[in-house]
């Protein structure tokens, strides 16, 4: 039998591969394309050959090859080990339909549209603590509302267990800095051995607290609002344990890219004072929506839309196998001279003239078929409150002569220096 051949790729091993991914994933990119093609394989030191796939046409049906031809899930886990294979997140198939579907309703539109002034209202008491004399930190400010936000309007906790709640998740995925590493699981040496045991440890007082909320609410009548509610009416025997890893992996999901996009939107507001005139202005929500659209475009919050095949399949003249790994790079691709004019500029007037014509199969933010993003409703609606309740509390500034560069933390594109500003009362 012959043994599959994998695209080329670069050569260099598997930890400075991995290393110049994260450091500086555009860039990264852009050269491995540049040298190799629109598809290559890299090697990363914890997930075993990926084939990227850096042309957004050749790249057009893997999003939704899912379930037929590809699966999200298993390719997801090699990226995320923590992801439980139960989850939405991280399962396939049938598992994965079943998951999804028991709660899509609770993340459609017009169930979450409700919720926006007490998004705002979440995010008004955080901005009276953020500290006006000194910079701060965009990314970890985000993360607590976008945590506050998932424990009061996603799994629907209330009272005092809500704040706890919030609070402890904030620790559960924190590292120094950014690694530039990929996320190793349990079976990866020593090195995952470890990563293991802090995590464990992190994650305790979540599930204690997760736990003693669904004990709660199976001793009720009513098993209550949200996601919570939810899991708990459907799943009568599934001991706690089983329903903590379900809502840990949709915690995953939710928190890091949603700070992540609510830091870069607050970036560019704070770099360009012309676009916060703009919002503040009469240009109403289309203007608000083209910017927001223009910081996913050129700051996607995943690096990836990851795919691992289920039959063989044929890419760019490449001859890919059953159980290949696959990769588009969203940020490459929303940023491809091929599709987009002035592609690395911030022009949110792209989204409102039809003349700049902004491809749909260019633009992937939130993923696509039937793996696109379960939380995207959720996430507009949260960025249409956070961003507006900051405007009108504080006026922010750039803090350093230039930009902050794009960063891989994990499987998410940060700003290195975590979105450093300064906040001023208007
Ligand atoms: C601006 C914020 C967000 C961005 C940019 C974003 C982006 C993404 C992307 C790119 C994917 C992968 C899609 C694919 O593979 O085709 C994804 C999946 C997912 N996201 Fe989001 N996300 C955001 C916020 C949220 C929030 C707030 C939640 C809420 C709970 C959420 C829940 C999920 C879930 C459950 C999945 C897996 C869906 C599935 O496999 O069926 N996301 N997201």
């Amino acid at each position: 039998m012959p043994i599959p051949v994998l695209p080329d790729g670069p050569r260099s091993g598997r930890l400075v591969q991995t290393v110049g991914l994260h450091r500086d994933p555009l860039a990264w990119l852009r050269r491995r394309q540049g040298r190799f093609g629109d598809v290559f394989t890299i090697r990363l030191l914890t997930t075993g050959p990926v084939v990227v796939v850096a042309d957004a046409v050749l790249a057009q049906d893997l999003p939704a090859a899912d379930p037929a031809l590809a699966h999200a899930g298993a390719a997801r886990r090699g990226m995320l080990p923590m992801a439980s294979p139960r989850s939405i997140f991280g399962s396939d198939g049938d598992e994965h339909h079943r998951a999804r579907t028991r709660v899509e309703d609770l993340f459609a539109l017009d169930a979450i549209a409700g919720r926006r002034e007490a998004i705002a209202e979440i995010a008004r008491a955080h901005l009276a603590r953020w500290p006006r004399d000194r910079p701060l930190r965009l990314l970890p400010r985000m993360r607590a509302i976008a945590d506050e936000v998932f424990v009061r309007e996603v799994l629907g906790v209330c009272g005092p267990r809500a704040g706890a709640l919030a609070a402890s998740i904030g620790g559960l995925l924190w590292t120094p800095g950014n690694p530039p590493v990929t996320i190793p699981g349990p079976s990866d040496g020593l090195a995952g051995r470890a990563v293991d045991v802090a995590y464990r440890r992190r994650r305790a007082p979540v599930a204690r607290l997760l736990e003693a909320e669904i004990a709660d609410r199976r001793q009720a009548a009513d098993p209550g609002r949200g996601v919570l509610g939810r899991l708990v009416a459907a799943e009568r025997e599934l001991p706690a344990e089983g329903l903590v890893e379900e809502l840990l992996a949709l915690l995953m999901a939710a928190q890091e890219p949603m700070a992540a996009a609510l830091t870069w939107v607050s970036l560019r507001i704070a770099a360009e004072p012309s676009v916060a005139a703009r919002l503040h202005g009469d240009g109403g929500d289309d203007v608000a929506a083209a910017v927001v659209h223009e910081s996913l475009r050129l700051h996607p919050s995943a690096i990836g839309v990851l795919r691992r095949l289920t039959v063989a399949t044929e890419i760019g003249g490449h001859t890919l196998e059953s159980g290949t790994v696959t990769m588009v790079p969203i940020p490459f691709v929303q940023r491809d001279p091929r599709y987009h004019r002035e592609p690395d500029a911030f022009r949110p007037e792209r989204h409102l003239d039809p003349a700049w014509s902004v491809p749909e199969h260019a633009m992937l933010p939130f993923g696509g078929g039937a793996r696109r993003c379960l939380g995207e409703p959720l996430a507009w609606t949260q960025i249409g409150a956070v961003i507006p309740t900051v405007l009108s509390a504080v006026t922010l500034g750039t803090v350093g002569p230039r930009p902050e560069k794009m960063v891989l933390r994990g499987t998410i594109l940060v700003p290195r220096r975590s979105g450093l500003v300064t906040a001023q009362d208007r």
